[in-house]
Protein backbone atom coordinates (compact mmCIF):
# COMPACT_ATOMS: atom_id res chain seq x y z
CA UNK A 1 0.00 0.00 0.00
CA UNK A 2 1.29 3.45 -0.86
CA UNK A 3 2.09 5.79 2.41
CA UNK A 4 2.55 9.24 3.25
CA UNK A 5 5.95 10.20 4.81
CA UNK A 6 5.65 10.38 8.54
CA UNK A 7 4.50 14.27 9.57
CA UNK A 8 7.64 14.74 11.19
CA UNK A 9 9.44 14.42 7.38
CA UNK A 10 7.26 17.14 6.18
CA UNK A 11 7.60 20.67 6.20
CA UNK A 12 4.93 23.03 5.98
CA UNK A 13 4.66 23.50 2.65
CA UNK A 14 4.90 19.52 1.60
CA UNK A 15 2.22 19.05 4.31
CA UNK A 16 -0.26 21.44 3.08
CA UNK A 17 0.16 19.30 -0.24
CA UNK A 18 0.00 16.10 1.45
CA UNK A 19 -3.48 17.38 2.94
CA UNK A 20 -4.94 19.02 0.19
CA UNK A 21 -4.05 15.18 -2.07
CA UNK A 22 -5.74 13.50 1.04
CA UNK A 23 -9.04 15.72 0.88
CA UNK A 24 -9.12 15.75 -2.88
CA UNK A 25 -9.36 11.65 -2.93
CA UNK A 26 -11.11 11.44 0.45
CA UNK A 27 -14.39 13.81 -0.08
CA UNK A 28 -16.60 10.82 -1.28
CA UNK A 29 -16.38 8.34 2.11
CA UNK A 30 -14.94 11.22 4.63
CA UNK A 31 -18.49 10.95 6.55
CA UNK A 32 -18.77 7.34 6.22
CA UNK A 33 -15.46 6.58 7.38
CA UNK A 34 -15.83 9.64 9.89
CA UNK A 35 -18.66 7.69 11.91
CA UNK A 36 -17.21 4.32 11.34
CA UNK A 37 -13.90 5.16 12.71
CA UNK A 38 -15.14 7.42 15.99
CA UNK A 39 -17.62 5.07 16.35
CA UNK A 40 -20.31 8.08 15.77
CA UNK A 41 -18.25 9.54 18.51
CA UNK A 42 -17.52 12.87 16.27
CA UNK A 43 -20.62 13.72 16.37
CA UNK A 44 -21.15 13.78 19.74
CA UNK A 45 -18.26 15.64 20.20
CA UNK A 46 -19.64 18.22 17.57
CA UNK A 47 -22.62 18.54 19.26
CA UNK A 48 -21.19 19.08 22.96
CA UNK A 49 -19.02 21.90 21.05
CA UNK A 50 -21.89 23.15 19.33
CA UNK A 51 -23.59 23.97 22.88
CA UNK A 52 -21.16 25.80 23.87
CA UNK A 53 -21.46 28.65 21.35
CA UNK A 54 -22.78 31.55 22.60
CA UNK A 55 -24.21 34.24 20.12
CA UNK A 56 -25.03 37.81 21.04
CA UNK A 57 -24.03 40.76 18.25
CA UNK A 58 -23.29 39.59 15.14
CA UNK A 59 -24.97 36.11 15.28
CA UNK A 60 -22.85 34.89 12.69
CA UNK A 61 -20.48 31.56 13.27
CA UNK A 62 -17.18 30.90 11.58
CA UNK A 63 -16.42 26.99 10.52
CA UNK A 64 -13.05 26.60 9.58
CA UNK A 65 -11.79 23.87 7.54
CA UNK A 66 -15.46 23.10 7.39
CA UNK A 67 -14.78 19.96 5.33
CA UNK A 68 -18.48 18.36 4.19
CA UNK A 69 -19.59 21.35 6.86
CA UNK A 70 -21.16 18.68 9.84
CA UNK A 71 -20.07 21.61 12.21
CA UNK A 72 -21.78 24.77 10.57
CA UNK A 73 -25.45 22.02 10.36
CA UNK A 74 -25.15 20.84 13.33
CA UNK A 75 -24.64 24.93 14.35
CA UNK A 76 -27.17 26.13 12.75
CA UNK A 77 -29.85 23.38 13.39
CA UNK A 78 -29.47 24.03 17.17
CA UNK A 79 -29.60 27.80 16.86
CA UNK A 80 -31.96 28.68 13.61
CA UNK A 81 -31.14 32.80 14.62
CA UNK A 82 -27.76 32.50 13.46
CA UNK A 83 -25.96 32.48 9.73
CA UNK A 84 -22.98 30.49 9.01
CA UNK A 85 -19.68 30.74 6.75
CA UNK A 86 -17.52 27.66 6.29
CA UNK A 87 -14.24 27.87 4.84
CA UNK A 88 -12.10 24.80 3.34
CA UNK A 89 -9.65 24.82 0.72
CA UNK A 90 -10.78 21.31 -0.50
CA UNK A 91 -13.74 21.99 -4.05
CA UNK A 92 -14.34 18.08 -3.11
CA UNK A 93 -15.39 18.45 0.45
CA UNK A 94 -16.87 22.00 -0.40
CA UNK A 95 -19.50 20.39 -2.94
CA UNK A 96 -20.31 17.42 -0.63
CA UNK A 97 -21.33 19.79 1.94
CA UNK A 98 -22.71 21.74 -0.66
CA UNK A 99 -25.40 18.96 -1.09
CA UNK A 100 -25.90 18.45 2.25
CA UNK A 101 -26.77 21.71 2.77
CA UNK A 102 -29.18 21.97 -0.09
CA UNK A 103 -31.17 18.37 1.43
CA UNK A 104 -31.80 20.20 4.43
CA UNK A 105 -32.80 23.44 2.99
CA UNK A 106 -29.78 25.60 4.79
CA UNK A 107 -28.35 27.20 1.68
CA UNK A 108 -29.31 30.50 2.19
CA UNK A 109 -27.97 30.53 6.23
CA UNK A 110 -24.78 28.24 5.50
CA UNK A 111 -22.74 29.69 2.91
CA UNK A 112 -19.62 27.63 2.29
CA UNK A 113 -16.52 29.52 0.77
CA UNK A 114 -13.48 28.33 -0.63
CA UNK A 115 -10.30 29.89 1.13
CA UNK A 116 -7.12 29.03 3.07
CA UNK A 117 -7.19 29.39 6.90
CA UNK A 118 -4.32 31.21 6.88
CA UNK A 119 -5.88 33.86 4.79
CA UNK A 120 -9.48 34.40 5.22
CA UNK A 121 -11.72 36.39 3.23
CA UNK A 122 -13.58 38.54 6.14
CA UNK A 123 -12.92 41.81 7.79
CA UNK A 124 -11.89 42.23 10.93
CA UNK A 125 -14.63 41.10 13.82
CA UNK A 126 -17.37 39.51 11.57
CA UNK A 127 -18.32 36.76 13.99
CA UNK A 128 -19.45 35.69 17.16
CA UNK A 129 -17.67 32.48 17.35
CA UNK A 130 -15.05 30.70 15.35
CA UNK A 131 -14.66 27.08 15.34
CA UNK A 132 -12.56 24.72 13.96
CA UNK A 133 -13.51 20.91 14.13
CA UNK A 134 -10.72 18.57 13.31
CA UNK A 135 -8.90 21.22 11.09
CA UNK A 136 -6.29 22.47 13.21
CA UNK A 137 -4.48 19.13 12.70
CA UNK A 138 -4.09 19.81 9.09
CA UNK A 139 -2.92 22.92 9.07
CA UNK A 140 0.81 23.70 9.53
CA UNK A 141 0.83 26.85 10.88
CA UNK A 142 -1.55 27.12 13.72
CA UNK A 143 -0.49 30.22 14.99
CA UNK A 144 -1.26 32.17 11.97
CA UNK A 145 -4.44 30.10 12.16
CA UNK A 146 -5.61 30.66 15.32
CA UNK A 147 -4.48 34.47 14.58
CA UNK A 148 -6.97 34.47 12.02
CA UNK A 149 -9.63 32.89 13.74
CA UNK A 150 -8.87 35.45 16.26
CA UNK A 151 -8.79 38.58 13.90
CA UNK A 152 -12.43 37.56 12.33
CA UNK A 153 -14.31 37.33 16.03
CA UNK A 154 -15.33 40.62 17.59
CA UNK A 155 -13.52 41.31 20.93
CA UNK A 156 -14.81 38.74 23.54
CA UNK A 157 -16.21 36.53 21.16
CA UNK A 158 -15.58 32.62 21.30
CA UNK A 159 -12.45 30.93 19.68
CA UNK A 160 -13.19 27.15 19.62
CA UNK A 161 -10.44 24.12 18.65
CA UNK A 162 -12.15 20.59 18.61
CA UNK A 163 -9.51 18.33 18.13
CA UNK A 164 -7.87 14.78 18.40
CA UNK A 165 -4.32 14.44 19.83
CA UNK A 166 -2.93 11.77 21.71
CA UNK A 167 -3.54 12.63 24.93
CA UNK A 168 -6.30 9.66 26.71
CA UNK A 169 -6.88 8.71 30.31
CA UNK A 170 -3.89 6.68 31.32
CA UNK A 171 -5.89 3.49 31.55
CA UNK A 172 -6.84 3.38 27.83
CA UNK A 173 -3.27 4.98 26.34
CA UNK A 174 -2.16 1.10 25.37
CA UNK A 175 -5.52 0.18 23.61
CA UNK A 176 -5.76 3.87 21.77
CA UNK A 177 -2.45 3.25 20.59
CA UNK A 178 -3.18 0.17 18.80
CA UNK A 179 -6.53 0.97 17.76
CA UNK A 180 -4.85 4.67 15.89
CA UNK A 181 -1.97 2.40 14.66
CA UNK A 182 -2.91 -0.85 13.78
CA UNK A 183 -6.63 -1.19 13.98
CA UNK A 184 -7.83 2.07 12.02
CA UNK A 185 -5.68 1.90 9.00
CA UNK A 186 -6.97 -1.89 8.62
CA UNK A 187 -10.76 -1.16 9.11
CA UNK A 188 -10.71 1.46 6.62
CA UNK A 189 -8.73 0.46 4.15
CA UNK A 190 -11.79 -1.57 2.17
CA UNK A 191 -14.13 1.24 2.01
CA UNK A 192 -11.10 4.46 1.53
CA UNK A 193 -10.94 5.79 -1.92
CA UNK A 194 -7.52 6.43 -1.07
CA UNK A 195 -6.39 4.22 1.91
CA UNK A 196 -2.74 5.91 2.36
CA UNK A 197 -5.23 8.58 4.09
CA UNK A 198 -5.55 6.76 6.89
CA UNK A 199 -1.96 5.94 7.89
CA UNK A 200 -1.50 9.77 7.75
CA UNK A 201 -4.72 10.14 9.94
CA UNK A 202 -3.50 8.29 13.16
CA UNK A 203 0.16 10.31 12.42
CA UNK A 204 -1.15 13.45 12.68
CA UNK A 205 -3.60 12.75 15.84
CA UNK A 206 -0.15 11.29 17.26
CA UNK A 207 1.75 14.05 16.65
CA UNK A 208 -0.54 16.88 17.34
CA UNK A 209 0.14 19.12 20.54
CA UNK A 210 -0.83 18.34 23.91
CA UNK A 211 -3.87 20.34 25.26
CA UNK A 212 -1.62 22.37 27.43
CA UNK A 213 0.19 22.77 24.35
CA UNK A 214 -2.23 23.85 22.53
CA UNK A 215 -3.82 25.94 24.93
CA UNK A 216 -0.57 28.11 25.01
CA UNK A 217 -0.48 28.63 21.48
CA UNK A 218 -4.10 30.08 21.79
CA UNK A 219 -2.72 32.53 24.36
CA UNK A 220 0.22 33.68 22.36
CA UNK A 221 -2.66 34.22 19.53
CA UNK A 222 -4.04 36.87 22.07
CA UNK A 223 -6.81 34.16 22.95
CA UNK A 224 -7.79 34.63 26.65
CA UNK A 225 -9.43 32.73 29.15
CA UNK A 226 -8.47 29.60 27.46
CA UNK A 227 -10.03 26.50 28.81
CA UNK A 228 -9.99 22.83 27.53
CA UNK A 229 -12.77 19.91 28.26
CA UNK A 230 -11.32 16.44 27.78
CA UNK A 231 -14.11 14.05 25.53
CA UNK A 232 -14.57 10.63 25.73
CA UNK A 233 -11.53 10.01 27.84
CA UNK A 234 -9.44 12.65 26.43
CA UNK A 235 -9.97 10.57 22.75
CA UNK A 236 -11.05 14.63 21.94
CA UNK A 237 -10.50 17.93 23.08
CA UNK A 238 -12.78 20.88 22.73
CA UNK A 239 -10.55 24.04 23.69
CA UNK A 240 -12.44 27.43 24.00
CA UNK A 241 -11.37 30.61 24.25
CA UNK A 242 -11.80 34.84 24.31
CA UNK A 243 -10.58 37.00 22.18
CA UNK A 244 -9.10 40.40 23.81
CA UNK A 245 -11.30 43.39 24.56
CA UNK A 246 -14.86 42.36 25.84
CA UNK A 247 -16.87 40.78 28.67
CA UNK A 248 -18.66 37.92 27.32
CA UNK A 249 -17.78 34.16 29.01
CA UNK A 250 -16.16 31.83 27.04
CA UNK A 251 -18.41 28.70 28.71
C1 LIG B 1 -10.62 16.28 9.02
S1 LIG B 1 -11.45 17.43 7.97
C2 LIG B 1 -12.60 18.17 9.10
C3 LIG B 1 -13.88 18.56 8.44
C4 LIG B 1 -14.99 19.04 9.35
N1 LIG B 1 -14.62 20.24 10.07
C5 LIG B 1 -15.49 18.00 10.32
O1 LIG B 1 -15.84 18.36 11.44
O2 LIG B 1 -15.58 16.83 9.94
C6 LIG B 1 -10.22 18.69 7.79
C7 LIG B 1 -10.59 19.73 6.74
O3 LIG B 1 -9.62 20.78 6.83
C8 LIG B 1 -9.43 21.31 5.54
N2 LIG B 1 -8.18 22.08 5.54
C9 LIG B 1 -6.95 21.64 5.85
N3 LIG B 1 -6.06 22.63 5.76
C10 LIG B 1 -6.74 23.75 5.39
C11 LIG B 1 -6.37 25.09 5.13
N4 LIG B 1 -5.11 25.52 5.24
N5 LIG B 1 -7.34 25.98 4.79
C12 LIG B 1 -8.63 25.57 4.68
N6 LIG B 1 -9.04 24.30 4.89
C13 LIG B 1 -8.11 23.39 5.25
C14 LIG B 1 -9.43 20.07 4.66
O4 LIG B 1 -9.66 20.37 3.29
C15 LIG B 1 -10.55 19.23 5.30
O5 LIG B 1 -11.78 19.46 4.68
Amino acid sequence: MRKYPPVTALDAEERTRVVAEIFATSHTRYDFLNHLLSLRRDVGWRRFTVKKMRFRGTRRLLDLATGTADLAIAAALHYPEISVSGVDFSPGMLAVGGEKLARRSLSERVRLFQADALSLPFPDCTFDVAAVAFGMRNIPDKLRALGEMARVTVPGGQVMVLEMTFAPAPAIRGVYRAYLNRILPLLAAPFAANAAAYSYLPDSIMHFPPPEALRDLMREAGIERTRYDALSCGLAYLHVGVTAGGNSGGS
